[in-house]
């Protein structure tokens, strides 16, 4: 049965009609709360505020947040794996790790009630993505360490609906799955996603046949473009949830249906503000920068200004009165400076999905040829019939583009089907060979 449509007046938590007024008045009840829980229960925290001369006292409006300094990946790192934990170890019921890609991972705790208010955030905004008790939902997501599987499973779970923890992988057995079980919404990274459209292709089955009407994309960055490729093959709605383990895993944010325009922060949890990333300032609403995020009601892990580096702006609350967060255009650390020239990933993805030619699998190579940097966009061709004609017009396109619209020099090898590395989970856009 089709049950997608916006939740009603009546299914949202009262904080999610809130005035802004009341919504400001809890984040700061909550937020002295937090500040003060991190410096008496976390040494870490107690250090950092000792060594900038601030002290919980010092917190008195949202704004003096700004005071209060940075956390960074480094310091949760800095105290692997439970030193940086703000309550005992009887108290925490679970850790989930991010794994990085160098050195140790960062390790968060959860207490039964961190475990709850996720659950909790996760419904929430599975709720804000039109998805109803009695429907099914199929996880995608990756279950273990990575934040995913898990937090999509208890979430669903509390709002109703029955989930299918199918977790990342075998392939044939999504498919399998899909089509037997008619789940209502798939909760998987917008990579896998496509990786699944073809695999259903490969079976002989058109994936716009499946039951499935929402999809939860998130754990990696994806354009608007990545999302148009997925309705139209699935046609489905596809949704942007955002979310990092730091802060407490999937549920951060969810873009709902009724607007589709952007995540909707769930600020009485997380209390978001974008900085400079060069100076550390404060920048107003509307302008980009780096995301920060301070918890509001977390036990186990509190976070205070952590550093997320990914790169976005804050805009005002449509469906709901919570602010939003635009779409992610990168992270500060996947910048890759080429010849100079900034470049994101998402950039050149944007390019290559608007050429027709080309499949959505691609992965940017960059290697140095006479000391001078080269970037190899490797792209896949769709499983249609092309000329070689057509194959030279599209190769040169996206060349012409990227040096038009990004300003880099580019070469690009199309690879068989299946030559650009497939994922499970995260896709690995960018293999920089420089400095070996
Ligand atoms: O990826 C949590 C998650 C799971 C979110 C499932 C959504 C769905 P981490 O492994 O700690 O946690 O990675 C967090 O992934 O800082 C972003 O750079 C990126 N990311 C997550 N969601 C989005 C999104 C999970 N919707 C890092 N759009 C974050 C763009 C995203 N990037």
């Amino acid at each position: 049965m089709m049950s997608l449509s916006a939740p009603r007046e009546s299914e949202l938590e009262k904080i999610e009609r809130a005035s802004r007024d009341e919504l400001s008045a809890l984040q700061l009840q909550r937020l002295k709360w937090s500040i003060n829980h991190a410096f008496e229960h976390s040494p870490m925290y107690r250090n950092k505020f000792e060594q900038a001369g601030i002290s919980p006292a010092d917190l008195n409006t949202l704004e003096d947040l700004a005071a209060f300094p940075f956390t960074a990946k480094e310091d949760l790192r800095d105290h692997y794996p439970f030193k940086a934990f703000a309550k005992p170890m009887s108290e925490i019921v679970r850790v989930h790790a991010s794994s990085g890609t160098t050195g140790k991972p960062t390790v968060v705790g959860y207490t039964r009630n961190d475990i709850d208010l996720w659950a909790d955030l996760m419904a929430r905004s599975l709720r804000a993505a039109g998805v109803h008790r009695g429907d099914i939902v199929h996880v995608s997501y990756g279950y273990g360490l990575f934040t995913g599987g898990l937090g999509a499973h208890y979430g669903a779970e509390k709002m109703g609906a029955t989930v299918v923890p199918m977790s990342g992988g075998q392939s044939e057995k999504q498919i399998q799955l899909i089509t037997d079980f008619k789940p209502d919404a798939i909760m998987v990274t917008p990579s896998y996603c496509l990786n699944l459209a073809d695999e259903f292709e490969n079976q002989g089955i058109d994936p716009r046949s499946t039951s499935l009407r929402v999809g939860l994309f998130g754990a990696e960055p994806w354009t608007n473009s990545m999302r148009q490729e997925i309705e139209d093959r699935f046609d489905m709605v596809a949704l942007d949830l955002y979310g990092l383990s730091e802060v407490i895993g999937p549920g951060v944010a969810m873009e709902c249906i009724e607007t589709k325009d952007g995540p909707t922060l769930w600020e009485d949890h997380f209390y978001p503000e974008i900085i400079n990333p060069e100076t550390g300032q404060v920048v107003n609403d509307g302008e980009d920068g780096e995301l920060v995020f301070t918890s509001l009601t977390k036990e186990a892990s509190p976070i205070i200004r952590y550093r997320t580096r990914d790169l976005t702006r804050l805009l005002p609350g449509t469906a709901r009165t919570m602010r939003r967060m635009d779409k992610i255009t990168g992270r500060s650390d996947d910048m890759l400076i080429i010849r100079g020239v900034n470049v994101f990933p998402s950039q050149i993805e944007e390019q290559i999905l608007s050429i027709d030619a080309f499949a959505p699998h691609y992965q940017l190579k960059l290697t140095r040829e006479n000391n001078l940097d080269a970037l190899t966009i490797n792209v896949e061709l769709k499983q249609d019939q092309f000329t070689a004609s057509d194959i030279d017009r599209a190769t040169q396109q996206l060349i012409n583009n990227v040096k038009s619209y990004i300003g880099v020099t580019s070469t690009v090898e199309i690879l068989p089907t299946g030559g650009v590395p497939r994922s499970q989970g995260k896709a690995q856009r960018v293999v920089d060979k420089r400095s070996l």
